[in-house]
Parts: structure tokens; C-alpha cells; sequence
């Protein structure tokens, strides 16, 4: 499918892995349009990208969002906080709720708005993350995070056909997500370390995916991996 011309919506669209992928969409002549929290980076990103910008915190969605936004072909969902990583001994119950606010309810409730405004052909793409498959300690809440956007890709696929739900599962990404610092390179020297592919992944790569998937007029209820193969090892 060509998106020249289609209308890519991008939650989380300011920074890292949407950011790529609005670019990405730019770049094949789509007119994007991304949302995030901060009002100055949602100007900085929308003014870098061509794009429409707006600031909306997606853990409560403004009611008038997607009229103002109008109707549109694709709508990708990157929105994630920083990871809270807790044993479940020491776990905050309240905040472990907290932690499904933007990144499972915060998704269903943009898909939920979104419906009346995608068009037909239109596509939903959402994203988990490969701590569903490969959980370490502390990551309970974050796995079942990742887990229940996989489940929720099929269940929506089934149920909006015929608009296409997939999800996209990176695994370590380099990506503001992880700060900065030595700490964060040694993350990604052991990724390099131990990954098939030699290397953390590279946020182009991750929106790779999101364009193959919003494109592809035959795939739904897929998840795509894009790990450098560390799933397997
Ligand atoms: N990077 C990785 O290694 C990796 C691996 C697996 C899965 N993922 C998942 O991929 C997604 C994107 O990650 P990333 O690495 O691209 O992170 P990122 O660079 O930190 O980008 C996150 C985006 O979410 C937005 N955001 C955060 N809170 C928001 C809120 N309450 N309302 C609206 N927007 C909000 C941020 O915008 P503001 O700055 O304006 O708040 C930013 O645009 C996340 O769900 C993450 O869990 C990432």
C-alpha cells in the first residue's frame, strides 16, 4: 500500500521509536500528525518533522482530540513513561496500576476514539515489548503490560475488522526511554554482548516495522519482533 498522502497519527510520536516512525511516514509522503504530553517538544518535534503537532496527556484522554485531529488512515501508538521496575515483594499496588494507565489503557482508550475518524483501509498499529516473552526479575507489571497488548491486538483485530490491529515487539532499543549515561551504555554493551545480531537496536530499525505494518493490506492481529534475534538465545 502507498501512504503517500494518508494520514498517520502517532501517540507518542515526539521522541524515540514514534518519533522514527513519523519520520519514517514523512518520508514516504505521508501527512503526519504526532501526540505527546509536553507542549515544547510536541512544537519541536512537529516543527523538525512538517507535521501537525499536539500536546494531550494520554493517560486522560481529551474528549475533542481526534476531531481535532479529523479523519485519518493509521494510527500508531509508541506512548510509554519510563520504566518502573519493582520487585513484587516491595511492589506499590496502586502504582502498578498507575503503570497501566498510559501504555494498555491509555491504547485502548485512543483506539476506542479513533474509531469513528479511521478511514476504510485504515490501520491501528500498538506496541509491546519482548519482556513479554522474556521476563527478568522486578518486570511482573511491565511483562503483563506487554502481554495484554498482545492479547488486545488479536481481540481488536478479530473485532474491527476490517481495519488491521497489530503490534509491533522491539526488544533493547537505544532511545531517550533509557536515559543517558554510562549506566545505559553498559545496558547496551551487554545487549551487544549476548543479542544474535551483535548490537541493541537502533530506533529506524523499530519503525521499520510500524511502516511495514501500517502498509501491508494483508496482516492482522500480528505481532512483529524486532530483537535482533534475542528472543532466541
Ligand atoms: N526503547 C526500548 O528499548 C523499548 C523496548 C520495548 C518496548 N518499548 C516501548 O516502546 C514505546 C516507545 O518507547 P521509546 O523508547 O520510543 O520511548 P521514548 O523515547 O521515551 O518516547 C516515549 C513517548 O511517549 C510520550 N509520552 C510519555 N508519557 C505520555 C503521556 N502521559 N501522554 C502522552 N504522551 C506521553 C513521550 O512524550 P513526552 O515527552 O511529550 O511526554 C514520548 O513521545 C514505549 O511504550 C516502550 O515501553 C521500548
Amino acid at each position: 500500500m502507498n501512504i503517500a498522502k494518508q494520514r498517520v497519527v502517532v501517540l507518542g510520536g515526539t521522541s524515540g521509536i514514534g518519533y522514527a516512525t513519523a519520520e519514517a511516514a514523512a518520508g514516504r509522503g505521508a501527512e503526519v500528525v504526532v501526540v505527546s504530553r509536553n507542549e515544547q517538544r510536541v512544537r519541536e518535534a512537529a516543527g523538525r518533522l512538517g507535521a501537525t503537532g499536539l500536546a494531550a496527556d494520554l493517560t486522560a484522554l481529551p474528549a475533542g482530540l481526534f476531531d481535532e485531529i479529523g479523519p485519518f488512515d493509521h494510527l500508531v501508538y509508541t506512548a510509554g513513561e519510563p520504566l518502573s521496575l519493582t520487585p513484587v515483594a516491595t511492589m506499590d499496588i496502586a502504582r502498578a496500576r498507575e503503570f497501566f494507565g498510559l501504555r494498555y489503557f491509555g491504547a485502548l482508550d485512543a483506539v476506542r476514539a479513533a474509531l469513528p475518524h479511521l478511514r476504510p483501509g485504515g490501520s491501528i498499529t500498538l506496541t509491546t515489548g519482548t519482556a513479554s516473552d522474556r521476563p527478568g526479575p522486578g518486570w511482573a507489571v511491565a511483562s503483563s503490560i506487554c502481554g495484554a497488548i498482545e492479547a488486545l491486538t488479536r481481540a481488536l483485530a478479530v473485532e474491527l475488522a476490517p481495519i488491521r490491529v497489530n503490534a509491533v515487539q522491539p526488544g533493547v532499543t537505544r532511545s531517550p526511554l533509557w536515559g543517558t549515561g554510562e549506566g545505559v551504555e553498559q545496558l547496551y554493551a551487554e545487549i551487544a554482548a549476548t543479542v544474535p545480531l551483535r548490537r541493541a537496536g537502533e530506533v529506524t530499525d523499530v519503525a521499520d516495522a510500524y511502516l511495514y505494518l501500517l502498509s501491508q493490506p494483508f496482516t492482522t492481529g500480528t505481532v512483529v519482533t524486532v530483537d535482533g534475534g534475542a528472543l532466541l538465545v
